[in-house]
């Protein structure tokens, strides 16, 4: 297979999809893969999924219909159309398997997210067919200390902000929750190996990493000479390389918030003062049917110490409404420690019965309608946070990195250390360094402001 490809990835769901799509187009580009952001013009579509909430799966199956009525429309208009081949994979693909061929038969291949560096293999397999042949592949298999060590190191980035995955899977067992069984048991990398990915990041222009695994402050990896480090260990390491000058990490869970965590917060200067902290509700009945293993006053206590050793870090997390047997006084719970403490940013869902989680089987479920205005309820009073917390940052100068070119002409977009979207009038020249920027306004979603001085050369 020598001759040219083109290879569209289109990804669902959370920040380590994007990494997990970045990487499958690597793993592809030696085959003669290159990516195209026209699915109708690829000859491979890799839809790399979520099965997070019923919504996230669904949406699967609805575009690979649409996938199908766009190549029958362009065979039937005599348009040039390749014989695409399509590919399901990430979390729909593990949680579902055969279940995929069944429900949509044009699909060729499906694949788990701890499988996809099995890729070329897989695709030189499926390209070897011979004609009339219809061959059909299917990976879901867990060797996920593989996956790490055979993949290429990166040779592109998009843009100045990378994401690195350092820690994958849950042992946490959250009752709704399908992670555990989509990503399977916690698994750490080894620090060398990150260090290397990040070194090789950084010389692409990279300044800042984002960190990811589905309990990410519970890394434990072991260290280049012998014994585990922990999450803040990593950080300090990487702080190292030179180049890297930001540094973040998502998503954590409470229980594991260790001590060096908090110095981390306080004296490691390229350690973001951002984090996102789901506590998913504000009932410690509620906390308790879910299995998260803390209580509303326990996540209060985190957030006040964080506060004490880092004054302005902004604070995120994650909600759930309506989870099995949550009444109204459950809810105002939560309302209320939302209220106490003061997000900066917030994503909130209605609760989504997934397959095969121990909260599939409980009892008591919430009506639709119930949930939707808890969600309303809850999102109003997130939003107005994050609008009160922009404001707060109006008048403020700080280091922007700039990411990308804005949509307006002589505008590029960056992101203020607490995450912030920000528009800044700057030239071109700025893009991939951090420069300070004194915000002028603020906006529900983001922030504006103007250069101050280039606090960094190139
Ligand atoms: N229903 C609704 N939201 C969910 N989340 C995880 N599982 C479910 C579910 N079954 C939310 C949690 C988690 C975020 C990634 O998605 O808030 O932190
Ligand atoms: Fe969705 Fe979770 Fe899989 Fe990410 S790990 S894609 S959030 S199901």
């Amino acid at each position: 297979m020598s001759d040219t490809k083109k290879l569209h990835v289109k990804t669902y769901g959370c920040q380590m999809n994007v990494y997990d799509s970045e990487r499958m187009s690597e793993v592809l580009a030696p085959l003669g893969f290159e990516v195209t952001a026209n699915s109708s013009e690829a000859d491979l579509v890799i839809l790399n999924t979520c099965h997070i909430r019923e919504k996230a799966a669904e949406k699967v199956y609805s575009e690979l219909g649409r996938l199908k009525a766009d190549q029958r429309e362009a065979k039937k208009a005599g348009r040039n159309a390749p014989d695409q081949k399509l590919a399901v994979a990430g979390c729909v693909a593990q949680a579902e398997g055969e279940e995929v061929f069944r429900r949509a038969p044009s699909v060729d291949l499906v694949f788990g997210p701890q499988s996809y560096h099995k890729l070329p293999e897989m695709v030189t397999k499926l390209y070897a067919q011979q004609t009339g042949e219809r061959l059909r592949l299917i990976d879901t298999d867990f060797p996920v200390e593989d996956k790490f060590d055979s993949l290429p190191a990166p040779t592109r980035t998009d843009g100045p902000a990378a994401f690195l995955t350092i820690q994958e899977g849950c042992d946490k067992f959250c009752t709704f929750c399908v992670v555990p069984y989509t990503r399977g048991a916690e698994f750490s990398r080894p620090a060398a190996s990150i260090l290397d990915e990040a070194k090789a990041l950084a010389d692409l222009g990279v300044r800042e990493l984002t960190l990811l695994g589905q309990n990410v402050n519970a890394y434990h990896g072991q260290s280049p000479t012998g014994g585990d480090w922990t999450l803040a260990q990593l950080i300090d390491a990487l702080a190292e390389i030179s180049g890297i000058e930001r540094l973040r990490f998502t998503t954590s869970h409470p229980n594991d918030m260790t001590d060096d965590l908090y110095d981390a917060f306080a004296n490691q200067s390229k350690l973001m003062p951002y984090l996102h902290l789901p506590v998913q509700a504000g009932s410690d009945k509620i906390l308790d049917a879910m299995n998260r293993q803390h209580t509303a006053q326990s996540y209060r206590e985190i957030i006040e110490r964080l506060r004490k050793v880092r004054p302005d870090i902004a604070i995120s997390g994650d909600f759930i409404v309506g989870f099995p047997g949550e009444t109204k006084a459950d809810f105002a719970e939560t309302l209320r420690l939302a209220t106490d403490i003061g997000y900066a940013s917030a994503y909130s869902f209605k609760y989504s019965t997934r397959p095969g989680t121990p909260g599939a089987a409980l009892g008591d479920q919430v009506p639709e309608a119930e949930k939707s205005e808890r969600l309303a309820m809850l999102q109003e009073l997130l939003n107005a946070q994050q609008v009160a917390f922009n404001q707060s940052t109006v008048g403020m100068t700080m280091p922007i990195l700039f990411e990308r070119k804005g949509r307006q002409e002589g505008q590029l977009l960056g992101r203020s250390p607490y995450m912030q979207s920000i528009h800044v009038e700057a030239p071109q020249r700025l893009l991939g360094q951090i420069v300070d920027v004194q915000v002028t306004h603020a906006k529900a979603n983001s922030i504006s402001g103007d250069v101050v001085m280039a606090a960094e050369a190139a």
